[in-house]
């Protein structure tokens, strides 16, 4: 007994050895080398005590033997659970190396908003719309007969002169020279719409126009307008003008008043320009409107007989109102900006102004 207990004494001594310097090995190739030392198969501390089962007097060997295998039985199990550990431990690492914090906000992407001549294009076709008019678009590079002869504004003729024009020459197949202009206004649609059909008319044209024209907070050489045209048997003024106190009433006010006074444009006959009451001030006089209660929005009138007859419409027939507006301008009221040139200075902090406003 005595004798067993004493050949027992360095296989606890080493068991013990073992599991506390097993607590100490902090990562897997520690752990191959304490592995070696004490479980190896050749130079294991605890398979050394095995061979040497041979010295020992044959009664002893069994109960050796098998308290060798107990002590590596369970220096085993405490390398298997701490091996468990220092993986977890290392893929853990390695997770955490690669992880994305799916907590952090996301990268904003810049979306983009409309612009406010857009919005306001979207709400004139929606206004008119209700009114039974169509809207439709026409080229901004435009040939001269659209733009002025056909509007009853023949070469020469002094009218020319109001619209500072870009002039854009182009060599025709049969080598004649055209001469094309950016357009000047969106009234060349009225030709063209109605070359194209017969009466009834009831169109709306936004676009891009242009005039050679210097900058300051009114002016811009590149702007939008809006041309309106209704053609069909016994229109009349009191049609342009009902037509455009709704568009006034829809847009600034349900109590805004509408005003027209005689103007000159060679495509309508009688002529006039119109404001409608201020916006901002309802009327009283203010800066806005420059103390008149007024703010001019655009030209109109009664489609002149001769530009029905350069169509191929007969005027006895047939009658029509047009008029023309200024976008920006309509914005500008509505919005309290100005000064034009901020519509296409792409200055996001004006155009961001816009971002929330729906159409
Ligand atoms: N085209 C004119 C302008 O640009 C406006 C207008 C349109 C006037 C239609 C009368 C009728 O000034």
């Amino acid at each position: 007994m005595t004798q067993g207990s004493t050949a027992a004494e360095p296989i606890t001594a080493i068991e013990r050895e073992a599991l506390e310097r097993l607590t100490t090995v902090a990562d897997e190739g520690a752990l191959e080398g304490w592995f070696r030392e004490y479980l190896g198969r050749k130079e294991g501390r605890l398979n050394a005590l095995l061979r040497g089962l041979g010295a020992l007097p044959q009664e002893e060997r069994p109960r050796f033997g098998a308290a060798v295998n107990a002590a590596k039985e369970r220096v085993t199990a405490a390398y298997e659970e701490r091996k468990g550990t220092l993986g977890a431990a290392a893929l853990g690492a390695r997770l955490a190396g690669d992880a994305i914090d799916i907590t952090l906000p996301g990268r904003p992407v810049p979306q983009g908003t409309l612009h406010p001549t857009t919005l306001m294009i979207r709400e004139l076709s929606a206004i008119f719309a209700l009114l039974g008019f169509q809207t439709i678009e026409g080229p901004e590079v435009e040939e001269t007969r659209y733009n002025f002869d056909l509007l009853n504004i023949p070469t020469n003729h002094p009218a020319r002169d109001e619209w500072d024009t870009f002039y854009i020459g182009s060599r025709g197949a049969d080598d004649t020279v055209n001469e094309m202009v950016l357009r000047t206004h969106t009234s060349p649609m009225q030709a063209r719409t109605m070359l194209a059909q017969e009466p009834p008319v009831r169109v709306i044209v936004p676009g891009r126009c242009y005039r050679y024209e210097a900058t300051d907070a009114s002016h811009e050489a590149i702007f939008f307008q809006l041309e309106g045209l209704a053609v069909d048997r016994k229109i009349t003024m009191a049609d342009l003008k009902g037509t455009l106190t709704a568009m006034s009433r829809q847009l600034f006010g349900s109590d805004t008043r509408v005003r027209f006074r005689c103007d000159f444009f060679p495509f309508v006959e009688p002529g006039v320009d119109f404001s409608a009451t201020c916006a901002v001030c309802g009327g009283k006089g203010c800066r806005v409107c420059k103390g008149t209660g007024w703010l001019e929005l655009g030209g109109a009138g009664m489609v002149h007989p001769n530009v029905l007859r350069n169509v191929g419409y007969d005027p006895a027939r047939y009658s029509g109102f047009a008029f023309g507006l200024g976008i920006e301008r309509i914005v500008m009221i509505k919005y309290g900006i100005d000064d034009i040139r901020n519509f296409y200075g792409n200055d996001l902090r004006f155009l961001e102004e816009f971002a929330g406003t729906r159409i």
